[in-house]
């Protein structure tokens, strides 16, 4: 009961820290996670419109097969357990590496499809004026893709943060980790983890008010 009562006055910690954990990981894993979708679907669209790089782009193809088609809670086991097993690697970063990667196969195909809405028309205008691919995909597709694809953006980074509750399995504290943990100790289960569901709902939340403000501003200044 000693460790009761410990337990007890630095209950909150355990969710204060676990849910900084969370953030973390989240965020790394979104900017790994857009980085990595960006290339890999203008590199798919590039192969696809100019017919050239097939073998690139079957790469990137199996890759979004293999990513998008198992559970990310055995890719973070397997990244954790088989790949990083002989090193000794800080927890976040494997975890934010498992999320990231993860993240990159859905934010690829959403990226894509943005590129694709995008008027054709665009393309061949920033080529007839001297731009390259790349130069052309940066200034002229990408802004007007990104406008489109915000909503879905933000939903993946919404379904990243909620899927890091599986951090646990590598022995990461992260908030559910956190909540649970109190739960163990105290044995009330009650009070821990509904205060972590509502923790989730109230960041998911803001962060969908974030969405929609920016979504707002984007089609203002058409
Ligand atoms: N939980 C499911 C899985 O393990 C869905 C993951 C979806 N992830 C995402 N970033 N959209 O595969």
């Amino acid at each position: 009961s000693i460790k009761l009562n410990f337990l007890k006055d630095n209950r909150w910690k355990y969710l204060t820290d676990g849910l900084l954990m969370t953030l973390q990981i989240s965020f790394f894993a979104v900017i790994i996670g857009i980085v990595l979708g960006f290339i890999i679907a203008v590199i798919r669209t590039a192969c696809d419109m100019t017919g050239k790089g097939k073998i690139l782009n079957f790469v990137c193809k199996t890759y979004l097969t293999i990513i998008r088609g198992t559970p990310a809670m055995v890719q973070l086991l397997i990244i954790y357990y088989v790949i990083f097993s002989s090193v000794d690697v800080n927890k976040l970063f494997t975890a934010s590496i498992a999320f990231g990667l993860n993240s990159s196969a859905y934010i690829a195909e959403i990226v894509r499809s943005g590129i694709m809405s995008v008027d054709k028309g665009q393309f061949e205008a920033g080529r007839s004026i001297g731009f390259n691919y790349i130069q052309t995909m940066w200034n002229f597709i990408l802004p007007q893709a990104f406008k489109n694809i915000l909503p879905a953006l933000g939903n993946e980074f919404i379904v990243l943060l909620k899927e890091t509750a599986i951090s646990g399995y590598i022995g990461i504290m992260d908030l559910t980790r956190g909540g649970d943990f109190i739960r163990s100790r105290t044995y009330d289960a009650f009070l821990p983890l509904i205060a972590v569901a509502i923790i989730y709902l109230i960041i998911v939340m803001f962060l969908t008010h974030i969405v929609s403000c920016i979504e707002r501003r984007l089609r203002i200044d058409v």
